[in-house]
């Protein structure tokens, strides 16, 4: 394969991009009254509109055959047929077959892999169903009213964001909780108030061996001991998910609440495997095999819809050409639900622990921009934020809009208002105002220079009818394939996480540096030396 910037597909753009990075959305509307019909495209109940982004047909012609250049698809297929494109770590990447319907065949080292997710996925709803109608008791035979997942990352993103995203969904009378940094306070805030005798942990964590997950672990065990007077206590107030079932029997956890998972899930791409336990628990089996079949829907259109009209192959491409063509570092996501609250923090793992990579598969540095920063916030309040530098800032931050046609709440009418707000934004960061504009309106001499808008500045629409179970599976698929896309565009390893071992080894080595008693002569640099020494000062 060519070198990436050498490829003709990227000279060509590089070529292109000079010759329309200055033409204005104003223009390109107005040159084309079919535009937005033809920039659009719809799959696995998601639409976007893509018009709003500074390409012509041109572009994404191009980017098209970038695509096929890098060898997308034959990518795509390979990771679909377990092939082990994880290729730094030797593993398969098959979170699609966490969603694969029963009976369906995906192997991974010759063996089909589908029948094991049916199993967990079965035990799991057996577990869910037995606790959630009151079968399953707490040592003391009280029910099961609160659950607490422990887990960080890729073993806590998910499950929290898709709790707060489910909630109408989810059994009202239980209460869910999430503890994930090994800061004391947040396993002491997530606790407080509730009855241990109607608790249940959850340990999640696919290695079993995360320094936050197993400290938090064992503080929940002493906890629950210390309120319930028993070690017996723990076989019925904790349950476990991992891929590491000797970890698991060696805390102490009762092979009946152990649910596994794979080494082919990555963390990040896991929250449809048993490390959806507590969202399972939230909104019980139909809902999360629900979710499930909204995965799969995207991990099919992915498969076979024909790329210029494939949902994640457009949302990736944009994302490269914003990111290598015009130098933008960000990309905001902005979901205009307050239930999705917790998306951006969960994607902003899932694209930048992904895509963060500066060596290609090859082992090579790579002389062009990978993964961009991604970050956001549920929009309307973005608007009373940050959206001042999106309008009128002199940065180009392309946004991801997200929309649903049809409210959670009885309180209808203020969905019109949440809508109207999501579309005025997005029309007002592409068409801006101009100084004519604001002319005509009477705006006063003195203020007109401060009050032009340029607009220009894009925004992908993502629109469906309602944030349900098989949605929000969709959209978060839709997020996987499109991190899919960029990574094998970049050809770099979207499967591994290298760069977060440094700072847990020198976090090793500090521990029993901070130890209260023995203070160790330290032996790092100036800087570090100082810092350590002035906490052991002032810690008291
Ligand atoms: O430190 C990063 C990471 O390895 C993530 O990739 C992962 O999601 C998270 O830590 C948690 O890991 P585990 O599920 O093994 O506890």
């Amino acid at each position: 394969m060519t070198a990436l910037t050498a490829s003709p597909a990227w000279q060509a753009l590089t070529a292109h991009h000079a010759q329309i990075k200055d033409a204005h959305l104003r223009e390109l509307f107005a040159d084309d009254p079919g535009r937005a019909e033809r920039f659009s495209a719809e799959g696995a109940g998601l639409f976007l509109d893509y018009s709003k982004n500074r390409i012509t047909g041109e572009t994404l012609r191009l980017l098209l055959q970038l695509a096929e250049e890098r060898g997308v698809t034959k990518r795509r297929d390979a990771m679909y047929a377990g092939d082990k494109i994880n290729t730094t770590e030797r593993r398969a990447v098959l979170h699609v077959a966490l969603r694969a319907p029963r009976g369906s065949v995906i192997k991974v080292d010759g063996a089909d892999v589908v029948p094991d997710v049916h199993k967990v996925l079965d035990a799991m709803a057996d577990f869910a169903t037995r606790l959630r109608s009151g079968a399953f008791t707490g040592h003391t035979g009280k029910r099961i009213r609160n659950v607490v997942n422990i887990g960080i990352g890729g073993s806590y993103l998910g499950p929290e964001m898709a709790y707060r995203a489910l909630r109408p969904f989810s059994d009202r009378s239980m209460t869910f909780r999430f503890v994930a940094n090994v800061d004391g306070a947040d396993f002491h805030e997530a606790t407080l108030g509730l009855d241990a005798a109607e608790t249940l942990f959850i340990v999640s964590s696919k290695t079993f061996t995360t320094l936050e997950t197993m400290t938090n672990a064992a503080t929940a065990r002493a906890w629950l001991v210390g309120k319930l007077g028993s070690d017996a206590a723990v076989a019925k107030h904790f349950a476990a998910v991992s891929t590491n079932i000797p970890g698991v029997t060696e805390f102490g956890i009762d092979p009946a609440n152990t649910f596994g998972f794979w080494d082919w899930v990555g963390g990040r791409y896991s929250m449809d495997s048993a490390i959806g336990l507590s969202t399972m628990l939230a909104i019980g089996p139909d809902n999360y095999r629900a979710m499930l079949a909204g995965f799969h829907a995207m991990d099919e259109h992915f498969h076979t819809a024909p790329a210029a009209a494939n949902l994640p192959m457009l949302l990736g491409l944009l994302t490269v050409w914003y990111n290598n063509f015009f130098g933008a570092q960000t990309l905001g996501v902005m979901p205009y639900s307050a239930h999705l609250a917790r998306l951006p923090a969960y994607l902003q793992q899932l694209q930048m622990e992904s895509n963060g990579k500066h060596v290609d598969l090859d082992g090579q540095v790579v002389n062009y921009q990978t993964g961009p920063i991604i970050w956001g916030e549920p929009g309307t309040d973005g608007q009373h934020s940050f959206y001042q530098l999106l309008h009128q800032g002199t940065k180009l931050v392309p946004c991801d809009m997200i929309g649903f046609c049809k409210p959670l709440s009885p309180l209808i009418e203020q969905h019109d208002l949440l809508m109207a707000n999501l579309f005025a934004q997005a029309e007002a960061l592409a068409f801006g105002k101009t100084e004519q504009e604001l002319k005509a309106e009477g705006s006063p001499d003195f203020q007109r220079p401060f009050r032009v808008m340029q607009g220009n500045r894009p925004t992908n629409m993502i629109l469906a009818e309602k944030l349900d179970p098989v949605t929000l599976g969709a959209l978060v698929a839709l997020y996987e394939h499109s991190v899919f896309v960029q990574g094998a565009i970049w050809k770099i390893d979207s499967y591994d996480q290298w760069g977060v071992e440094l700072g847990k080894a020198l976090a090793s080595r500090i521990i029993p540096e901070l130890s209260h008693g023995s203070e160790p002569a330290l032996a790092h640099d100036a800087s570090t030396n100082a810092l350590i020494s002035r906490y052991r000062r002032l810690r008291g």
